[in-house]
Protein backbone atom coordinates (compact mmCIF):
# COMPACT_ATOMS: atom_id res chain seq x y z
CA UNK A 1 0.00 0.00 0.00
CA UNK A 2 0.82 3.70 -1.05
CA UNK A 3 2.21 5.74 2.00
CA UNK A 4 0.64 9.14 2.68
CA UNK A 5 3.89 11.28 0.74
CA UNK A 6 3.15 8.86 -2.35
CA UNK A 7 -0.18 9.42 -2.68
CA UNK A 8 0.09 13.03 -1.71
CA UNK A 9 2.49 12.56 -5.15
CA UNK A 10 0.03 11.22 -7.63
CA UNK A 11 -2.54 12.93 -6.67
CA UNK A 12 -1.00 16.51 -7.12
CA UNK A 13 0.72 14.94 -10.55
CA UNK A 14 -3.16 14.03 -11.21
CA UNK A 15 -4.20 17.82 -10.49
CA UNK A 16 -1.75 19.23 -12.31
CA UNK A 17 -2.92 17.42 -15.56
CA UNK A 18 -6.37 18.69 -14.87
CA UNK A 19 -5.27 22.33 -14.43
CA UNK A 20 -2.89 21.87 -17.52
CA UNK A 21 -5.99 20.31 -19.81
CA UNK A 22 -8.00 23.68 -18.85
CA UNK A 23 -5.67 26.37 -19.15
CA UNK A 24 -5.99 28.69 -21.72
CA UNK A 25 -3.90 27.64 -25.38
CA UNK A 26 -2.12 29.86 -27.51
CA UNK A 27 -3.42 32.30 -29.53
CA UNK A 28 -1.70 34.67 -31.76
CA UNK A 29 -2.24 38.33 -30.64
CA UNK A 30 -3.00 37.34 -27.15
CA UNK A 31 0.31 35.13 -26.76
CA UNK A 32 1.95 37.13 -24.00
CA UNK A 33 -0.98 37.39 -21.87
CA UNK A 34 -1.49 33.22 -22.00
CA UNK A 35 1.84 32.67 -21.60
CA UNK A 36 2.29 35.09 -18.31
CA UNK A 37 -0.83 33.63 -17.10
CA UNK A 38 0.68 30.09 -17.56
CA UNK A 39 3.58 30.49 -16.44
CA UNK A 40 2.15 31.63 -12.77
CA UNK A 41 0.12 28.91 -12.90
CA UNK A 42 2.49 25.94 -14.36
CA UNK A 43 5.25 27.42 -11.87
CA UNK A 44 3.77 24.66 -9.13
CA UNK A 45 2.94 25.18 -5.52
CA UNK A 46 1.09 22.69 -3.44
CA UNK A 47 -2.04 22.27 -5.24
CA UNK A 48 -3.93 22.71 -1.82
CA UNK A 49 -7.27 24.58 -2.96
CA UNK A 50 -8.19 21.64 -5.73
CA UNK A 51 -6.81 19.23 -3.53
CA UNK A 52 -9.18 20.24 -0.76
CA UNK A 53 -12.41 20.80 -3.47
CA UNK A 54 -12.00 16.84 -4.61
CA UNK A 55 -11.52 15.39 -1.32
CA UNK A 56 -14.53 17.61 0.35
CA UNK A 57 -16.45 15.94 -2.68
CA UNK A 58 -14.78 12.53 -1.89
CA UNK A 59 -16.22 13.24 1.69
CA UNK A 60 -19.20 14.04 0.97
CA UNK A 61 -19.70 11.10 -1.24
CA UNK A 62 -19.48 12.75 -4.63
CA UNK A 63 -19.58 10.29 -7.86
CA UNK A 64 -19.07 12.26 -11.13
CA UNK A 65 -15.72 13.38 -10.07
CA UNK A 66 -15.28 15.19 -13.91
CA UNK A 67 -17.75 17.56 -12.31
CA UNK A 68 -15.54 19.12 -10.12
CA UNK A 69 -12.38 19.70 -12.30
CA UNK A 70 -13.48 22.84 -13.66
CA UNK A 71 -13.76 24.15 -10.18
CA UNK A 72 -10.42 22.38 -9.25
CA UNK A 73 -8.99 24.75 -11.98
CA UNK A 74 -10.90 28.08 -11.14
CA UNK A 75 -9.63 28.25 -7.50
CA UNK A 76 -6.32 27.79 -8.54
CA UNK A 77 -6.43 30.37 -10.97
CA UNK A 78 -8.16 32.44 -8.42
CA UNK A 79 -5.70 31.61 -5.93
CA UNK A 80 -2.45 31.88 -8.22
CA UNK A 81 -3.86 35.49 -9.42
CA UNK A 82 -4.45 36.45 -5.53
CA UNK A 83 -0.29 35.83 -5.32
CA UNK A 84 0.33 37.16 -8.84
CA UNK A 85 -0.88 40.35 -7.39
CA UNK A 86 0.23 40.23 -3.63
CA UNK A 87 3.79 39.86 -4.61
CA UNK A 88 3.43 43.20 -6.83
CA UNK A 89 5.76 46.25 -5.96
CA UNK A 90 2.48 48.28 -4.91
CA UNK A 91 1.53 45.44 -2.47
CA UNK A 92 4.32 42.82 -0.57
CA UNK A 93 6.77 43.95 -3.00
CA UNK A 94 8.32 40.15 -3.56
CA UNK A 95 10.66 39.21 -6.55
CA UNK A 96 10.41 34.83 -5.82
CA UNK A 97 7.28 32.80 -5.83
CA UNK A 98 6.71 28.83 -6.46
CA UNK A 99 10.82 28.96 -6.94
CA UNK A 100 10.62 31.40 -9.90
CA UNK A 101 10.54 34.75 -10.72
CA UNK A 102 7.38 36.48 -9.70
CA UNK A 103 5.49 36.94 -12.95
CA UNK A 104 5.82 41.17 -13.01
CA UNK A 105 9.63 40.72 -12.68
CA UNK A 106 9.77 38.17 -15.45
CA UNK A 107 7.23 40.02 -17.57
CA UNK A 108 7.17 43.59 -16.24
CA UNK A 109 4.38 45.44 -13.91
CA UNK A 110 1.72 45.87 -16.82
CA UNK A 111 1.79 42.56 -17.90
CA UNK A 112 1.78 41.16 -14.06
CA UNK A 113 -1.04 42.98 -13.61
CA UNK A 114 -3.18 41.81 -16.64
CA UNK A 115 -2.01 38.13 -16.01
CA UNK A 116 -3.67 38.22 -12.84
CA UNK A 117 -6.73 40.15 -14.41
CA UNK A 118 -6.75 37.02 -16.66
CA UNK A 119 -6.50 34.37 -14.56
CA UNK A 120 -9.24 35.97 -12.30
CA UNK A 121 -11.76 36.28 -15.52
CA UNK A 122 -10.69 32.45 -16.55
CA UNK A 123 -11.91 31.04 -13.56
CA UNK A 124 -15.64 32.37 -14.59
CA UNK A 125 -15.24 31.75 -17.87
CA UNK A 126 -14.31 27.86 -16.73
CA UNK A 127 -17.13 27.87 -13.72
CA UNK A 128 -19.71 29.51 -16.27
CA UNK A 129 -18.69 27.08 -19.07
CA UNK A 130 -19.17 24.54 -16.50
CA UNK A 131 -22.69 25.32 -15.39
CA UNK A 132 -24.12 26.08 -18.62
CA UNK A 133 -23.03 22.49 -20.32
CA UNK A 134 -24.35 20.24 -17.08
CA UNK A 135 -26.60 17.62 -18.70
CA UNK A 136 -28.86 17.59 -15.64
CA UNK A 137 -30.85 20.40 -14.15
CA UNK A 138 -29.26 18.74 -10.51
CA UNK A 139 -25.68 19.67 -12.00
CA UNK A 140 -26.70 22.65 -13.17
CA UNK A 141 -27.77 23.44 -9.59
CA UNK A 142 -25.15 21.92 -7.88
CA UNK A 143 -22.67 23.77 -10.26
CA UNK A 144 -24.34 27.32 -10.05
CA UNK A 145 -24.17 26.78 -6.26
CA UNK A 146 -20.46 26.07 -6.37
CA UNK A 147 -19.76 29.05 -8.65
CA UNK A 148 -21.69 31.71 -6.30
CA UNK A 149 -19.70 30.15 -2.94
CA UNK A 150 -16.44 30.52 -5.10
CA UNK A 151 -17.63 33.96 -6.29
CA UNK A 152 -18.46 35.32 -3.12
CA UNK A 153 -15.72 34.10 -1.03
CA UNK A 154 -13.38 35.58 -3.57
CA UNK A 155 -14.71 38.83 -3.10
CA UNK A 156 -14.59 41.75 -0.93
CA UNK A 157 -16.53 39.55 1.71
CA UNK A 158 -13.67 37.02 1.71
CA UNK A 159 -9.86 36.98 -0.44
CA UNK A 160 -10.07 40.66 -1.51
CA UNK A 161 -11.46 42.19 1.76
CA UNK A 162 -8.97 41.08 3.87
CA UNK A 163 -5.73 41.87 1.78
CA UNK A 164 -7.37 45.03 1.31
CA UNK A 165 -7.14 45.67 5.16
CA UNK A 166 -3.99 43.58 5.29
CA UNK A 167 -2.45 46.37 2.92
CA UNK A 168 -4.74 49.28 4.58
CA UNK A 169 -2.42 48.47 7.91
CA UNK A 170 0.91 47.78 6.91
CA UNK A 171 2.93 49.93 8.72
CA UNK A 172 0.18 50.55 11.10
CA UNK A 173 -0.72 49.40 14.04
CA UNK A 174 -3.11 46.09 14.06
CA UNK A 175 -5.28 44.68 17.32
CA UNK A 176 -6.07 41.45 17.66
CA UNK A 177 -9.73 41.54 15.73
CA UNK A 178 -8.15 42.78 12.91
CA UNK A 179 -5.80 40.32 12.79
CA UNK A 180 -8.51 37.62 12.90
CA UNK A 181 -10.75 39.30 9.92
CA UNK A 182 -7.60 38.95 8.27
CA UNK A 183 -6.69 35.43 8.57
CA UNK A 184 -10.28 34.44 8.12
CA UNK A 185 -10.90 36.47 4.47
CA UNK A 186 -7.23 36.70 3.23
CA UNK A 187 -6.56 33.00 3.54
CA UNK A 188 -9.44 31.13 5.21
CA UNK A 189 -12.29 31.96 2.65
CA UNK A 190 -10.34 30.55 -0.58
CA UNK A 191 -9.99 27.65 1.37
CA UNK A 192 -13.43 27.48 3.20
CA UNK A 193 -14.52 28.19 -0.45
CA UNK A 194 -12.81 24.81 -1.58
CA UNK A 195 -14.11 22.62 1.14
CA UNK A 196 -18.02 24.11 0.54
CA UNK A 197 -17.61 23.91 -3.50
CA UNK A 198 -16.90 20.19 -2.91
CA UNK A 199 -19.23 19.25 -0.75
CA UNK A 200 -22.07 21.10 -3.39
CA UNK A 201 -21.02 19.32 -6.11
CA UNK A 202 -21.41 16.11 -4.07
CA UNK A 203 -25.15 17.44 -3.31
CA UNK A 204 -24.47 17.80 0.21
CA UNK A 205 -27.13 19.23 1.99
CA UNK A 206 -27.30 22.35 3.62
CA UNK A 207 -26.25 21.48 7.15
CA UNK A 208 -23.05 19.36 5.83
CA UNK A 209 -21.95 22.46 3.83
CA UNK A 210 -22.14 24.59 6.63
CA UNK A 211 -19.97 21.92 8.77
CA UNK A 212 -18.03 21.69 6.32
CA UNK A 213 -16.89 25.66 5.78
CA UNK A 214 -16.18 25.25 9.78
CA UNK A 215 -13.53 22.94 9.14
CA UNK A 216 -12.82 25.04 6.17
CA UNK A 217 -12.43 27.95 8.83
CA UNK A 218 -10.35 26.05 10.71
CA UNK A 219 -7.72 24.66 7.91
CA UNK A 220 -7.37 28.26 6.18
CA UNK A 221 -6.94 29.86 9.38
CA UNK A 222 -4.18 27.38 10.95
CA UNK A 223 -2.50 27.41 6.70
CA UNK A 224 -1.97 31.45 7.47
CA UNK A 225 -0.43 31.00 10.89
CA UNK A 226 1.79 28.55 9.59
CA UNK A 227 2.67 30.81 6.66
CA UNK A 228 2.96 33.68 8.98
CA UNK A 229 5.80 31.21 11.28
CA UNK A 230 7.71 29.91 7.97
CA UNK A 231 7.92 33.84 6.27
CA UNK A 232 10.77 33.53 9.88
CA UNK A 233 11.46 29.95 10.14
CA UNK A 234 12.40 28.53 6.61
CA UNK A 235 14.69 29.39 3.94
CA UNK A 236 13.57 30.61 0.62
CA UNK A 237 15.44 27.89 -1.26
CA UNK A 238 12.82 25.36 0.69
CA UNK A 239 9.46 28.17 0.70
CA UNK A 240 10.26 29.22 -3.37
CA UNK A 241 9.62 32.92 -1.97
CA UNK A 242 11.62 35.21 -0.30
CA UNK A 243 11.52 34.68 3.68
CA UNK A 244 11.39 37.74 6.07
CA UNK A 245 9.17 39.47 3.74
CA UNK A 246 6.40 40.38 6.14
CA UNK A 247 9.34 42.08 8.52
CA UNK A 248 10.52 43.98 5.20
CA UNK A 249 6.72 45.40 4.83
CA UNK A 250 6.23 46.36 8.93
CA UNK A 251 3.40 43.78 9.05
CA UNK A 252 2.16 42.41 12.03
CA UNK A 253 1.75 38.68 11.54
CA UNK A 254 0.72 35.75 14.15
CA UNK A 255 3.70 35.83 15.64
CA UNK A 256 4.64 39.40 16.28
CA UNK A 257 1.05 39.70 18.09
CA UNK A 258 1.45 36.60 19.57
CA UNK A 259 4.73 34.43 20.28
CA UNK A 260 6.25 31.53 18.14
CA UNK A 261 4.96 29.16 20.74
CA UNK A 262 1.81 30.32 20.85
CA UNK A 263 1.45 30.17 16.94
CA UNK A 264 2.37 26.82 16.51
CA UNK A 265 0.52 25.66 19.44
CA UNK A 266 -2.70 27.01 17.74
CA UNK A 267 -1.56 25.87 14.17
CA UNK A 268 -1.84 22.31 16.39
CA UNK A 269 -4.97 23.14 17.91
CA UNK A 270 -7.29 24.45 15.15
CA UNK A 271 -6.08 21.55 12.92
CA UNK A 272 -7.09 19.23 15.41
CA UNK A 273 -10.83 21.14 15.75
CA UNK A 274 -10.71 20.50 11.90
CA UNK A 275 -9.48 16.59 11.95
CA UNK A 276 -12.65 16.17 14.40
CA UNK A 277 -15.21 17.70 12.71
CA UNK A 278 -14.11 15.95 9.10
CA UNK A 279 -14.04 12.66 11.38
CA UNK A 280 -17.55 13.29 12.71
CA UNK A 281 -18.65 13.56 8.48
CA UNK A 282 -17.10 10.78 7.15
CA UNK A 283 -14.59 8.18 6.31
CA UNK A 284 -11.88 9.96 4.54
CA UNK A 285 -8.01 9.11 5.95
CA UNK A 286 -5.94 11.07 3.14
CA UNK A 287 -8.00 14.33 4.03
CA UNK A 288 -7.31 13.49 7.32
CA UNK A 289 -3.59 13.05 6.69
CA UNK A 290 -3.38 15.93 4.64
CA UNK A 291 -4.78 18.28 7.22
CA UNK A 292 -1.97 16.64 10.08
CA UNK A 293 0.65 17.53 7.34
CA UNK A 294 -0.19 21.44 7.20
CA UNK A 295 1.01 21.70 10.64
CA UNK A 296 3.96 20.35 10.68
CA UNK A 297 4.32 21.45 6.50
CA UNK A 298 8.51 23.14 5.67
CA UNK A 299 7.03 25.18 2.95
C1 LIG B 1 0.42 31.12 -0.15
O1 LIG B 1 -0.42 30.05 -0.46
C2 LIG B 1 -0.38 32.31 0.22
C3 LIG B 1 -1.24 32.10 1.36
C4 LIG B 1 -2.53 32.22 1.29
C5 LIG B 1 -0.66 31.78 2.65
P1 LIG B 1 0.20 28.59 -0.66
O2 LIG B 1 1.18 28.31 0.44
O3 LIG B 1 -0.91 27.62 -0.83
O4 LIG B 1 1.00 28.77 -2.02
P2 LIG B 1 1.27 27.72 -3.19
O5 LIG B 1 0.00 27.59 -3.95
O6 LIG B 1 1.71 26.42 -2.58
O7 LIG B 1 2.34 28.37 -4.02
C1 LIG C 1 -1.25 36.57 1.17
O1 LIG C 1 -0.65 36.47 2.41
C2 LIG C 1 -2.49 35.83 1.06
C3 LIG C 1 -3.09 36.03 -0.28
C4 LIG C 1 -4.38 36.15 -0.43
C5 LIG C 1 -2.27 36.10 -1.48
P1 LIG C 1 0.93 36.61 2.34
O2 LIG C 1 1.33 37.89 1.72
O3 LIG C 1 1.48 36.28 3.68
O4 LIG C 1 1.28 35.39 1.34
P2 LIG C 1 2.77 35.04 0.89
O5 LIG C 1 3.55 34.77 2.15
O6 LIG C 1 3.28 36.20 0.09
O7 LIG C 1 2.59 33.77 0.07
MG1 LIG D 1 0.51 39.80 1.41
MG1 LIG E 1 3.00 38.18 0.30
MG1 LIG F 1 3.20 35.13 4.05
Amino acid sequence: MKNFNELLKTETEFINERIDELLPKKAVFQDRIIEAMNYSVEAGGKRLRPMLVLESFRLCGGSNEALVYPFMAALECIHTYSLVHDDLPAMDNDDYRRGKLTTHKKYGEDFGVLAGDGLLNYAYELMLEAVVSCSSDADRQSCSKAAAIIARKAGIYGMVGGQSLDVWLTDKSMNAQELDFIFRLKTGALIEAAFMAGAVLAGAEDSIVEKIEKIGHYVGFAFQIKDDILDITSTQEVLGKPVLSDEKNHKTTYVSLYGMEKAQRDVDDMSNCAVGLVKELGNNGFLIDLIEMLINRDK
